[in-house]
């Protein structure tokens, strides 16, 4: 079972961020698809999905910073300092992860992962849209 159903209240009416979140959707549900078939035991598929994980957020993350700045976008640094808590948080959880392979560790994770993402969609993320959409993104 899939842990995040993405639902169509979800999108921005942005297709290119659209279709990041939606990956980045199909990553953590990959993670947590492979905890249900594995649990813990499959260590390096987990490394991998962890580092896809971050790689992807990360690419994201700068394709929305690169739009704040060409479109001065006021609350810029607010934004920018919840991507930079996500990245320290992750960093945590891999430091946590990498000395114990704890299931609870990894429940804590993912209900981080759909929480922080959850929410940062509906809420922050809705906050620069008009600005996008004056701006021509599509
Ligand atoms: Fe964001």
């Amino acid at each position: 079972m899939a842990l995040i159903t993405w639902q169509s209240e979800y999108e921005l009416g942005i297709a290119e961020i659209d279709n990041q979140h939606k990956k980045i959707v199909e990553i953590i549900n990959r993670l947590f698809e492979m905890f249900s078939t594995h649990k813990l035991q499959d260590e390096a598929g987990l490394t991998q999905i962890l580092k896809e994980l971050t790689d992807y957020a990360d690419y994201h993350f700068t394709t929305e910073e690169k739009y704040f700045e060409a479109f001065k976008y006021p609350q810029a640094a607010g934004h920018i300092e919840m991507h930079n808590n996500y990245r320290t948080k992750i960093e945590e959880f891999k430091t946590q992860f990498a000395t114990a392979k704890d299931e609870a560790i990894f429940f804590n994770l993912t209900n981080f992962l759909q929480d922080w993402w959850i929410w940062h969609i509906n809420n922050l993320d809705r906050e620069y849209v008009p600005l996008f959409k004056e701006n021509g993104v599509k």
